[in-house]
């Protein structure tokens, strides 16, 4: 019983039901998704410049690192325009009451829920009185009646982000889904919900500092890159509009093992400290230990010092450390930490008034980076009066506020370490 279908090719199957979609150019005129910023810079930033309506967005980070906190400041900001939710899951409305009472937000007209049901939610946010922004504090608190797992585990997780995520693109709603990282460090279940949101935010900071650090890892609607830096006050989080300046508060002068890194997070010139400290290792194998850096890196950049400068750090433990609790991922760095480490080998202080970058190859070379005279302003504008850096040909004129010094190899760096009297390596 063979139907004819006109405009099909013979022996292909043809679909009971199915339409045809509809084509369109690739050159057409885009309908510009409308973003609301918060008035919160670094946060904004972080979110593309602002938040897209319909957009879901998901905040990661530890217990304890200040999502709510965020989340709460950023929706009172927003409720003096649009209509605010903020639904708790984790704790009681008093406890919310009284964090918005002592950020001294408590009069922005947020509306305020304690619940996990995501059917009732929906059912009450789904309405034309329904709010443009809502927060759901945590995504791992929440369920669905219609399963028979326990909220937190990967199926209600899955299950209940899904139906807010529809909702948001169906009404327009923007929705922030607060999640825990676990110890793994993925966000509730093998991400699973990295890939069905629009954004994903990472809250970060080193416990016993003061920064936090938000960082976008995922964005369909800007760049990834981006970093907000904030500092946790007992009134919340207050913005950091120069954190190069934050992170070299506690500098001390001319001491060995330590190099300031000029680098780029994102649109951002950031400058900070890197620490080295080799020591004579008490064990057998000697340690490898790095905070805020790539480890593998670090092995890299020890091999290329060994095997083309011959500096040899031997039997020794190697400490690694990015100041301030920063992390970073530019390759960028290698200059600043090979310079650490050989400072700290030699006893001899990096120059105090120099900034380093420059990516470090296998044989050597000191390779060039992006952005180099945003790193340059941003290194004057602190009073730094020299740039250890890697070649460049075609050199801008008109940077004459700071003194560069050009590298074609890691080796180029030894002289810097010589002339002073070298102290045995352990007590540099
Ligand atoms: N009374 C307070 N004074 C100062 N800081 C506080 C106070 N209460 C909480 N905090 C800070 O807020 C943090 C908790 O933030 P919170 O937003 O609840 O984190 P999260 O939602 O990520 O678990 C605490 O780690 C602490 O640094
Ligand atoms: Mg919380």
């Amino acid at each position: 019983m063979e139907e004819a279908v006109p405009d099909q090719a013979p022996g292909r199957p043809h679909r009971v039901g199915a339409r045809k979609i509809e084509f369109a150019e690739l050159n057409g005129t885009p309908e510009h998704a409308p973003r609301r910023l918060s008035g919160i810079t670094e946060f904004d930033r972080v979110a593309g410049g602002g938040l897209v309506r319909g957009s879901v967005i998901l905040i990661g980070g530890d217990p304890g690192i200040g999502k709510s906190t965020l989340l709460l400041q950023v929706m009172c900001r927003l409720a003096g325009g649009a209509r605010c939710a903020y639904i708790s899951g984790e704790e009681a409305i008093d406890q919310v009451r009284m964090r918005a009472q002592r950020l001294g937000t408590a009069a922005a007209p947020v509306q305020l829920a304690a619940a996990t049901n995501v059917t009732d939610i929906i059912n009450t946010l789904d309405s034309a009185q329904g709010p443009d922004f809502c927060v759901i504090d945590s995504i791992q608190t929440m369920y669905l009646d219609a399963l028979d797992s326990a909220p937190g585990t990967v199926g209600q997780v899955r299950a209940s982000a899904q139906e807010l995520i529809r909702l948001a693109k169906r009404r327009g709603t923007v929705m922030l889904l607060v999640g825990h990282v676990t110890k793994e460090g993925a966000i509730a279940g093998p991400r699973v919900l990295e890939h069905m949101v629009d954004t994903v935010m990472y809250f970060e900071g080193e416990r016993g500092h003061q920064f936090r650090i938000l960082r976008a890892v995922k964005n369909r609607f800007g760049p990834t890159d981006e970093i907000g830096v904030f500092e946790m006050t007992d009134r919340g989080l207050s913005e950091v509009p120069n954190p190069s300046a934050l992170f070299l508060a506690e500098r001390r002068g001319n001491v060995s093992g330590a190099a300031v890194f000029a680098g780029i997070e994102g649109t951002r010139p950031v400058l900070v400290e890197i620490q080295a400290l080799v020591s004579p290792s008490p064990l057998g194998t000697p340690r490898r230990a790095v905070v805020g850096w790539d480890s593998a890196r670090l092995a890299m950049v020890l091999a290329v010092l060994e095997a083309r400068c011959g500096v040899s750090v031997g039997p020794n433990d190697v400490y690694l450390n990015v100041a301030g609790g920063l992390r970073i991922a530019e390759p960028a760095a290698d200059l600043a930490v090979a310079a650490a480490l050989i400072s700290s080998l030699t006893g001899v202080p990096v120059p105090a008034d120099a900034v380093l970058f420059g990516e470090i190859g296998l044989s050597g070379e000191v390779r060039a980076v992006s952005q180099t005279d945003l790193r340059l302003k941003e290194a004057a504008k602190l009073g730094f009066s020299s740039a250890l850096m890697p070649r460049r040909p075609g050199r801008s004129k008109g940077e004459d506020s700071i003194r560069m010094l050009e590298f074609a190899e890691v080796g180029d760096l030894l002289p810097l370490f010589r002339d002073k009297q070298a102290k045995p390596v352990g007590r540099g």
